[in-house]
């Protein structure tokens, strides 16, 4: 098979580069090591900047999400058993969209397949080669070893994806912070506690109130590197959960039996650079951030962005220049939101070395936050996302 873009993995940053590139006449194929229900089992996500929005518009996939999604004009920050809100409507003029990932890829995986788009599912030990000279791709499937020849490499396949171990051979230098935490999740089939997210710090360690919809809650609380999901029965969790919340938001609670329940390490890593020949890093493949300012899919759609810009401009305007720069410009906004993402993991997490010290200075923070317009214009604008 020949394409123009090759495509490794069909998480949400293939299946948005491949709609953009469909709709554009750019021929392209996403190659994926497991299938569509594989992947839309995996909860992850919920929170869309509006650039993610205006994306998923752009490429035609924004229809449900418009009549399903939680338009959310603020957000609240919790501690000392007070809670804060933060108005992001009146700050910076936007919202976010409350709408999961799980939900983001199916309406992108109902599209491609609805404008013919070519994905090849259950694909083993996929490779990309040669990406200095005449790129391509190969993969096993039914027993055969096959060769996608192709312009370009787009890497979408995540952290532990061939393309990270491809760059990693080839130069890549990678800038790592391990947090000593993970976040317990849990989804369940009751309503929200708040019509927002409540972000808590509290002494017991972080806790996170978000939802999928009006009758779907997703809640998070810190725990330590130790701690195994089997350690944690639904019980024990909404108890450590109403631990961590004020009080009236603890006795609001509606609680129910999970419908998941995963634990997720909290790490911030950044590759450079983003381009090694024909071949790209994009999305989590390129970078992760911990959790807590809801970056990780928001930063997939710009690089996205940023590097669809360039292949449009190569096929379409015979200019490299866009794909010249991707790296810089993808890596630019990145590193802002790996700050945005850091700063708030220090600001609500308990670090087990964090001592009196560590406490005061973290106290004084949110008490300067939430008295200071300056303070949480700052917070509101990388919330909702820095523009393009
Ligand atoms: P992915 O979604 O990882 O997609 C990569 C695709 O590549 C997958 O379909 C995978 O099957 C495929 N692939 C992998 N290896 C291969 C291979 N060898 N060959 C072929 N294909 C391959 N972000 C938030 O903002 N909020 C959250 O609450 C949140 N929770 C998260 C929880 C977990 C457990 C994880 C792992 C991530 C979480 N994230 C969260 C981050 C967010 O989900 C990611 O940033 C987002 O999924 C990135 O999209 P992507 O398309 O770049 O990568
Ligand atoms: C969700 C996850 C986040 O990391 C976050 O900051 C907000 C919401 C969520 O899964 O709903």
């Amino acid at each position: 098979m020949r394409v123009q873009v090759a495509i490794i993995g069909s998480g949400p940053s293939g299946l948005l580069l491949g709609q953009l590139l469909t709709n554009a006449g750019i021929d392209n194929v996403i190659i994926d090591r497991v299938d569509r229900d594989y992947i839309l089992g995996r909860i992850r996500a919920g929170v869309l900047e509006y650039g993610t929005v205006g994306l998923l518009d752009a490429v035609g996939a924004g229809a449900r999400m418009h009549r399903e999604g939680l338009v959310h004009d603020g957000v609240s920050l919790a501690y000392a058993g007070v809670k804060h809100r933060i108005d992001l409507k009146a700050l910076t003029g936007r919202s976010v969209m409350v709408y999961g990932q799980t939900e983001v890829t199916q309406d992108l995986m109902d599209l491609r397949e609805a404008t013919g788009g070519k994905t090849i599912y259950n694909a083993g030990n996929v490779t990309p080669h040669d990406f200095d000279g005449r790129p391509h791709v190969t993969y096993e499937k039914d027993g055969t070893t096959h060769r996608i020849d192709c312009d370009f490499i787009a890497g979408c396949d995540g952290a532990h994806g061939p393309s990270r171990i491809a760059a990693a051979q080839n130069g890549m230098k990678g800038f790592e912070r391990v947090y000593p935490f993970g976040w317990l999740g849990v989804l369940a089939d009751v309503p929200p506690v708040d019509h927002e997210l409540i972000y808590a710090n509290h002494e017991r360690g972080f806790a996170l109130c978000s939802q999928r919809s009006n009758t779907r809650s997703r809640y998070y609380v810190q725990v330590g590197l130790d701690s195994k999901v089997e350690d944690w029965s639904d019980d024990a969790f909404w108890d450590e959960l109403r631990r961590r919340l004020p009080r009236e938001t603890a006795e609001a609670m509606v609680t129910g039996p999970s419908i998941e329940k995963s634990i997720a390490p909290l790490r911030s890593f950044v590759a450079e650079p983003l381009r090694y020949g024909r071949l790209f890093l994009v999305g989590d493949a390129g970078h992760i951030v911990p959790p807590t300012g809801a970056k990780g899919l928001n930063l997939a759609a710009s690089d996205v962005h940023y590097l669809f810009e360039g292949l449009r401009d190569h096929y379409l305007e015979h200019s490299d220049a866009g794909i010249d720069s991707y790296s810089a410009r993808a890596l630019s906004r990145i590193w802002k939101a790996v700050r945005f993402s850091w700063s708030m993991t220090q600001l609500l997490h308990r670090f087990p070395d964090q001592g009196d010290f560590g406490q005061r200075i973290q106290e004084a923070e949110l008490d300067y936050l939430s008295n200071s317009a300056a303070a949480q214009t700052a917070l509101a604008e990388n919330y909702i996302g820095l523009p393009y």
